[in-house]
């Protein structure tokens, strides 16, 4: 692992504990905000271990993280816990009813779909809650979104009953494979304020 990408998960000794002086300037304990081309190795880390060390594939690859988070970052969303990035999403807009392979790379700008391209969670921090509150969290935040009508991801089928969990609705197998990988599409009813859709001239 080079130096660069180890990066984000070293902590300079000066954020390690706070001195006897109290705690000045040390970062937020919890946050969540869009990510930024910047975070992109912090993001890819995590796929990393994630899933090119369990299956050699991953959702996005380095560069198609920077791309995403170039065209769209307002659709993605990051859990840093003291300044280290511990959980995400990355999404994008898509303009048809069903994923294609094209949707793996392209970001449509008047789709009325959020395709989440990934949710991930470092290793050290699963099975705590934090993938559904992120989850959660992005679905809330789309709601506030007028021109977003709803969200779709392909799974591997284990991961259903957890989607399912957070509202995603089963749609049958995916087009789309990845090697030996097959996949099945979900989505989730998005629900903007009458309001907002109303004045948004979507
Ligand atoms: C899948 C993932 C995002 C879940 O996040 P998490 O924070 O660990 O999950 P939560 O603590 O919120 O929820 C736990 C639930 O997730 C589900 N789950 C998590 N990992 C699972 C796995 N490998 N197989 C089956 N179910 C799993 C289970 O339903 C579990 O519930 P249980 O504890 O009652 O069994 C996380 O494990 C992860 O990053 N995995 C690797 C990357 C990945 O597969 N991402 C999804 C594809 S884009």
């Amino acid at each position: 692992m080079s130096v660069v990408s180890a990066a984000p998960f070293l902590r300079p000794p000066c954020l390690r504990s706070p001195g006897p002086q109290g705690r000045r300037h040390t970062l937020p304990a919890s946050e969540f905000r869009s990510l930024s081309p910047e975070d992109a190795i912090s993001v890819f880390e995590i796929e990393r271990e994630a899933f090119i060390s369990v299956s050699g594939e991953c959702p996005l690859h380095l560069d198609e993280v920077r791309h995403f988070l170039t065209l769209c970052p307002e659709l993605s969303l990051g859990w840093f816990e003291e300044g280290r990035l511990v959980a995400f999403i990355i999404g994008s807009l898509w303009d048809r009813e069903r994923l294609t392979l094209d949707a793996l790379t392209l970001h449509k700008p008047h789709g009325t779909t959020v395709h989440v391209h990934v949710l991930a969670v470092h290793r050290t921090f699963r099975q705590q809650g934090k993938g559904s509150i992120l989850m959660w969290r992005y679905l809330q935040y789309l709601r506030c979104l007028p021109c977003v009508r709803r969200a779709v991801l392909m799974c591997e089928e284990f991961l259903v009953p957890f989607y399912q969990k957070s509202g995603f609705k089963a749609q049958g197998p995916s087009e789309i494979t990845v090697g030996p990988l097959t996949f099945i599409e979900m989505f989730y009813p998005v629900r903007g304020h009458a309001f907002m859709r109303r004045n948004s001239g979507c």
